[in-house]
């Protein structure tokens, strides 16, 4: 859980289709999240994939999807669901607001 806004990135520090890991002592949350920067902006993610642990934000985001790079399963970044097998359970998401040229983490109610 997100308690307060935190700044994690600014907006030149990921690439289009990018992601990276937001650690746990950046975030607050206690387990790292994944940041991409996707066609449609930035949005974040668990970055433990839910089929076997890899972290997700070293795969690509495309179409809205992350793939992950260990075994192929795929996730929706706006719902966080689960689109492609071997990857069968959702993900977290969390809200994400762009301030300027900062990337920021938004507080969420609850895990
Ligand atoms: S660890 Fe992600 S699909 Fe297997």
């Amino acid at each position: 859980m997100i308690e307060h806004p935190v700044k994690v990135a600014r907006v030149g520090e990921i690439a289009p289709g990018k992601g990276v890991a937001v650690p746990p002592e950046v975030s607050g949350h206690p387990t790292p999240i994944a940041l991409f920067h996707t066609e449609d902006g930035f949005r974040a993610v668990d970055d433990t994939c839910t089929h076997l642990g890899a972290s997700l934000a070293k795969g690509g985001a495309v179409g809205g999807e992350v793939a992950c790079w260990l075994h192929n399963g795929k996730f929706c970044l706006d719902t966080g669901e689960a689109t492609l097998y071997p990857a069968r359970a959702s993900l977290t998401t969390f809200p994400v607001e762009v301030r300027g040229d900062e990337v920021w983490l938004l507080p969420t109610t609850g895990d």
